[in-house]
């Protein structure tokens, strides 16, 4: 049977030649993003199989509940927090992501954030931008150093450990909290209060789950050293943001870096007002080759699941054996 596959936005690289004939439906290039009930009529009708997402979409119960013959949902993102995936299971569609492809761009980013913030790039920028430079001076917009600190990685998985490796160069040590092994990092597992205390850095990458949401929190933040920094390329809900703004307006942080918010593409505006803090529109995996290659793992994966095969990066596979799915 030739399926419809719906996309919710265009994917760069042309991904639906990978289709094996089945028909890709979503905005064509240029065209922005299909809101919520514009691709919610396109997944409810009959012969669509597959829903392609990103992470801005919420694919709930009922929107799974538009079509009971869809087989699979690909979310263009490594998290999967936007997907419930117990509702998801529970009606026996598949979902997979897109992780490894977007490593090194997410931990090159991540330290971009973390030089950004220590050497206060963002506030520079402007102050040339806006005709505002004086000239040279001793004491202007003076920053952290960065080699030889102590870094703190909450949630050593695979982007954690490319952002470790990246500190080894910069002759960091490095600690973590939440994660596996660090393997071929030279890395030291710590409980989180020691990392909130112990890191002149702390950098997040941790999925967003119950129990992350709001972790980074008033707390949190006030065990942290003074003028420590902290950066997040992860989920905006696992800090709490008004806290943050308040740290950084009272100079307990030393600066911050954000690429996630909890409502985006809203920013909260205590962090618009707040001090030392480098602001990124969700940039972690925006890369070509990145962002390319999470669009083939897409649908490779609608593909798979559309011709009986197990997906590779199948995010509910525990949970749909259990319910007795065989591929
Ligand atoms: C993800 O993959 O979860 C990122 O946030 C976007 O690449």
């Amino acid at each position: 049977m030739v399926a419809r596959v719906v996309a919710t936005t265009h994917l760069p690289g042309d991904p639906a030649r990978l289709l094996d004939g089945h028909t890709w439906i979503g905005p064509a290039a240029g065209e922005d993003a299909w809101p919520r009930a514009r691709w919610l009529s396109e997944l409810a009708h009959p012969e669509t199989r597959a829903l392609v997402c990103l992470l801005s979409d919420h694919i709930d119960g009922a929107a799974l509940d538009t079509n009971p013959a869809l087989r699979v949902v690909a979310n263009y993102a490594v998290g999967v927090d936007n997907v419930d995936l117990t509702a998801a299971t529970a009606r026996d569609v598949a979902v997979a992501n897109t992780p490894d492809v977007l490593v090194e761009a997410s931990a090159d980013f991540t330290f971009a954030l973390l030089l950004a913030a220590a050497r206060r790039l963002g506030e520079g920028e402007r102050l040339v931008r806006a005709g505002a430079w004086r000239g040279w001076t001793p004491d202007l917009l003076l920053g952290a150093e960065v080699g030889g600190r102590t870094l703190g990685i909450l949630g050593l998985g695979r982007i954690g450990r490319a952002v470790a490796r990246r500190a080894r160069g910069f002759g960091m040590t490095v600690l973590y909290t939440r994660g596996a092994p660090p393997g071929d990092v030279a890395a030291t597992e710590v409980p989180l209060t020691e990392l909130l205390a112990g890191s002149d850095f702390l950098s997040i990458h941790c999925p967003l789950t119950p129990a992350t949401r709001g972790l980074v929190d008033a707390r949190a933040l006030a065990a942290r050293k003074p003028g420590a920094i902290l950066v997040t390329t992860a989920r905006g809900a696992i800090v709490d943001e008004g806290a943050l703004a308040d740290a950084l307006g009272r100079g307990h942080l030393g600066g911050a870096g954000l690429d996630v918010f909890t409502d985006e593409p809203q920013i909260d505006p205590r962090l618009l007002a707040a001090p030392r803090l480098v602001l990124a529109p969700h940039l972690g995996s925006a890369t070509t080759s990145a962002r390319t290659r999470m669009a083939e793992l897409c649908v490779t994966a609608v593909r798979d699941v559309l011709s009986g095969r197990r997906p590779a990066n199948l995010v509910n596979g525990d949970a749909l054996a259990a319910r007795g799915r065989a591929w």
